[in-house]
C-alpha cells in the first residue's frame, strides 16, 4: 500500500484529482470506479476544473459507481446519481450512457444486482476505483459482517451509517435503510485502487483498518491484500499511523 500524507483536505482533493486526471491522460478510454459521500467533493470540483482548463477529456470515459440507495429515484436530491451528476457529470463532457449505478428504483433486488455487475463486465473492467471510508470501515455499503461480499448486493445499511447519513435528509425515517452496493469481490477486481480519508474523526479507523487483522468486521481491512492501493489522506486522518511517515 503507498501512502500519501496531504496537509488538508483541499490538498487532499488536489493530490486525487491529479492521480485521477492522470489516470484519464495516460488511459483516455478508462473505467473509472466512483465514490459519493462528503470526501471526494472537491476531488471532483478539481477534476471539473481540469475538464474546463483543457487538461482532461471524459468523452471516452466510462464510469461505475459503487452504489445507490434501493428506492431512490434519479431525480430524488438524496440519490447518489444526483450526486454524481450534480458534482460532476453535467460539468464534463462523460457521455451519460456511459455512466452506471445501480438502479435504485428496481424493487427487485436480485435483478438489480445482477444487472448491474453484468453493467460492469461489459465495461471491461475498472481501471481505477476511489473509495471514501466509513467510520465503521465500510467501503462501498459493504458493512461489518462475518464475511465478505463477492458481488454486488443489497444490503440492509447499519444503524450507524444510518445516523451518519441522516445530516442529509429531513428525518431518520426519511433515510433509505437499504441499498445495492458492489461486494468487496467487485471492489477488489479494480486494478488499482484510490481512497481518500480527511480529518481526526477517520484517524483511528484508518489505523485500523490498514494496520489491524484483515477481518469482515472492518471490511476496509481486505484492501491490504490488493496489489495496487494508493490512500490519500490529510495530517489529521494519518494521526494515528506516523510510525509511516
Ligand atoms: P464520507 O463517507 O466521505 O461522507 O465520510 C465515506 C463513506 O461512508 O464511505
Amino acid at each position: 500500500m503507498r501512502f500519501i500524507k496531504t496537509k488538508d483536505y483541499e490538498d487532499m482533493s488536489r493530490k486525487a484529482a491529479n492521480i485521477i486526471g492522470a489516470q484519464i491522460i495516460l488511459k483516455p478510454t478508462s473505467v473509472l470506479g466512483l465514490a459519493t459521500g462528503s470526501t471526494p467533493v472537491t476531488t471532483y470540483a478539481n477534476l471539473v476544473k481540469g475538464y474546463q482548463n483543457g487538461d482532461l477529456d471524459f468523452s471516452r470515459i466510462s464510469s461505475v459507481n459503487l452504489d445507490e440507495y434501493k428506492g431512490l429515484t434519479r431525480d430524488n436530491e438524496q440519490s447518489y446519481y444526483y450526486f454524481m451528476n450534480h458534482h460532476l457529470f453535467k460539468h464534463v463532457n462523460i457521455d451519460p450512457a456511459k455512466t452506471y449505478l445501480p438502479d435504485g428504483t428496481e424493487p427487485d433486488a436480485n435483478k438489480a444486482c445482477q444487472d448491474y455487475e453484468e453493467a460492469i463486465f461489459a465495461t471491461g473492467g475498472v481501471d481505477l476505483q476511489l473509495l471514501g471510508i466509513g467510520h465503521n470501515g465500510h467501503i462501498g455499503f459493504n458493512e461489518p459482517s462475518d464475511n465478505f461480499a463477492d458481488k454486488t448486493f443489497c444490503v440492509d445499511l447499519a444503524e450507524s451509517t444510518i445516523k451518519a447519513n441522516q445530516r442529509f435528509f429531513a428525518s431518520y425515517e426519511d433515510v433509505p435503510k437499504q441499498a445495492y452496493t458492489m461486494g468487496i469481490g467487485t471492489i477488489m477486481a479494480a486494478s488499482k485502487i484510490l481512497i481518500l480519508a480527511s480529518g481526526k474523526d477517520k484517524a483511528a479507523i484508518i489505523k485500523e483498518a490498514f494496520f489491524g487483522p484483515v477481518t469482515p468486521a472492518v471490511q476496509a481491512s481486505i484492501l491490504q491484500f490488493h496489489p495496487n492501493v494508493t490512500i490519500v489522506g490529510d495530517e489529521a486522518a494519518f494521526a494515528e499511523c506516523e510510525e509511516i511517515f
